[in-house]
């Protein structure tokens, strides 16, 4: 049993080697980081001791080192219980840790987990702090906490042990990821996304992107509390929604667009029959009654496809007031277009760009890639009459999301889209600990869908348009 099991001798091995090898010499100041963070992990694991953690963290991957890892999949919970148990017990002697009978026990439950569970980032997957995980090849993981990325002391022994962990996690929702299909994009059961790259594709090695479903997404409010945007740049959003003014939120990657656009949609009556279309459902509106509609990749032989354009076709024929893109990012665009100026006025969608007129520029092409053959006055024209508001949204450098302007479309002149600005955030500095600076502004300019919104009874105050101080 133990020579299927183990590939040296437990007491011949060198703990310390084993722990620092050359391929990870921030070892010991990380693993401080991960003694914080492990605090804050569920109670289970807050009974465990820091200096136990610490051992954890170093026995967890000796037993990487150690283990057959393929047979551990083939042996009963019992047998593997049987053999963890000998080898932390060794461990802890030879580490002279002093625990009791029921703290061993413990401890070895703890690295039964991670072994029969996902392996080494289990404990950041139960980990509350920690949004985003990346595994930058077996070498690396960062982990994101507070919109910061750090590197943290996990470790994976090689690259069979990723592949094997990460097919484990994609075939729970009947997907996988070898050499003939190196690139694969869910959505978990529990509504968590993962992204994976491996080779050819991946040069070094596999890149693995998690980013954690959040069991409470930010609501509005939420949003309002932690400073991303102002209580009249609030309020105007709020009313636009409900006087079905169509709108595009833009922002780079983890920006916070998915998370506005969910917020935002607690403002849509529920009366109003909604169609979500989305690569791989992640919105969560409230809202009674919202059809879901999700993308399909092709399959392995390259057939099967439905791509986004499909489905927003297919939503117009099922009646919808008002339809939701997750992100728009191709052809798609021009029948989003199409809806919003016939009928499903208050359709909103995410898109990826720097700024509100790099936002309209994307969107240009976009409805280029239908192949339609529009002149490029054409396609402003339609543009121009569907989206009546952007709001940019932008991870700043301290790694807080914020809103950074909205702008309100008003038309065309000549062929060039009119945009005026009406909110902004304006920068005035930085801490010297790297906190941005800065406070919430109005340019001045009074948006002329105030109009729409007067005609359905919502109030703005004109004291929100004052420029003359911070909101
Ligand atoms: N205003 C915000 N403040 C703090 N965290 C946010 C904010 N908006 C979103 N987040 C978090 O940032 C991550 C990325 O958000 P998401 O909306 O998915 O970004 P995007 O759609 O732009 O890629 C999520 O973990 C989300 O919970
Ligand atoms: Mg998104």
């Amino acid at each position: 049993m133990l020579n299927r099991f183990t590939r040296r001798e437990v007491q011949n091995v060198n703990v310390q080697d084993s722990v620092e090898g050359p391929d990870l010499p921030l070892y010991e100041a990380d693993a401080l980081e991960l003694d914080e963070g492990l605090d804050e992990l569920s109670g289970a694991n807050r009974l465990l001791r820091s200096d136990l953690i610490d051992a954890k963290v170093r026995l967890h991957r000796k037993l990487i080192d150690e283990l057959n890892l393929a047979a551990i999949d083939l042996m009963s919970k019992a047998e593997l219980r049987h053999e963890v148990f000998k080898l932390v017990s060794d461990h802890v002697l030879a580490e002279r840790i002093l625990l009791n009978s029921r703290e061993l026990d413990f401890f070895v439950d703890e690295v039964l987990d991670e072994l029969t569970g996902l392996g080494p980032i289990e404990p950041l997957l139960k980990d509350p702090t920690v949004t985003d995980i990346l595994i930058n090849t077996h070498k690396r993981v960062y982990v994101e906490r507070n919109g910061q990325l750090e590197l943290v002391p996990v470790r994976f022994k090689d690259e069979a042990h990723v592949l094997r962990i990460v097919n484990k996690i994609v075939g729970a929702v009947g997907r996988r990821v070898d050499e003939s299909q190196p690139m694969v994009d869910a959505r978990l059961q529990d509504g968590s996304r993962i992204n994976v790259a491996i080779r050819p594709v991946a040069v070094d090695g596999p890149l693995v992107s998690i980013r954690k479903f959040s069991k409470k997404p930010f609501d509005f409010e939420r949003l309002i509390k932690i400073g991303s945007f102002a209580d009249p740049i609030a309020a105007l959003l709020q009313g636009a929604v409900k006087a079905k003014i169509s709108l595009l939120v833009s922002g780079g990657t983890g920006a916070g667009k998915t998370t506005l656009l969910n917020a935002l949609s607690s403002f849509i009556a529920e009366t109003e029959r909604l169609i979500t279309i989305e690569d791989a459902a992640e919105l969560q509106l409230q809202q009674p009654h919202v059809g879901r509609l999700e993308t399909r990749p092709p399959s392995i032989e390259g057939k099967g496809e439905i791509r986004q354009r499909e489905l927003l076709k297919n939503a117009l024929r099922m009646r919808p007031d008002r339809i939701i893109v997750g992100e728009v990012r191709g052809e798609e665009a021009f029948d989003m277009l199409q809806a919003m100026t016939t009928g499903h006025e208050g359709s909103m969608a995410t898109i990826h760009a720097n700024s509100p007129r790099d936002a309209l520029i994307r969107l240009e092409q976009m409805v280029g890639m239908a192949g339609l053959n529009l002149s490029e006055i054409s396609i402003r024209s339609h543009i121009a009459s569907a989206i009546r508001i952007v709001v940019q949204l932008e991870r700043l450098t301290d790694g807080k999301r914020r809103l950074t302007s909205v702008s309100e479309i008003t038309g065309m002149e000549g062929n060039i889209i009119q945009m005026q600005e009406i909110f902004k955030f304006e920068r005035t500095g930085t801490t010297p600990d790297g906190k941005v600076l800065g406070e919430f502004r109005a340019t001045g300019i009074r948006p002329k869908f105030i109009e729409d919104l007067t005609l359905r009874g919502i109030r703005i105050s004109p004291n929100s348009f004052n420029p003359g101080r911070p909101l």
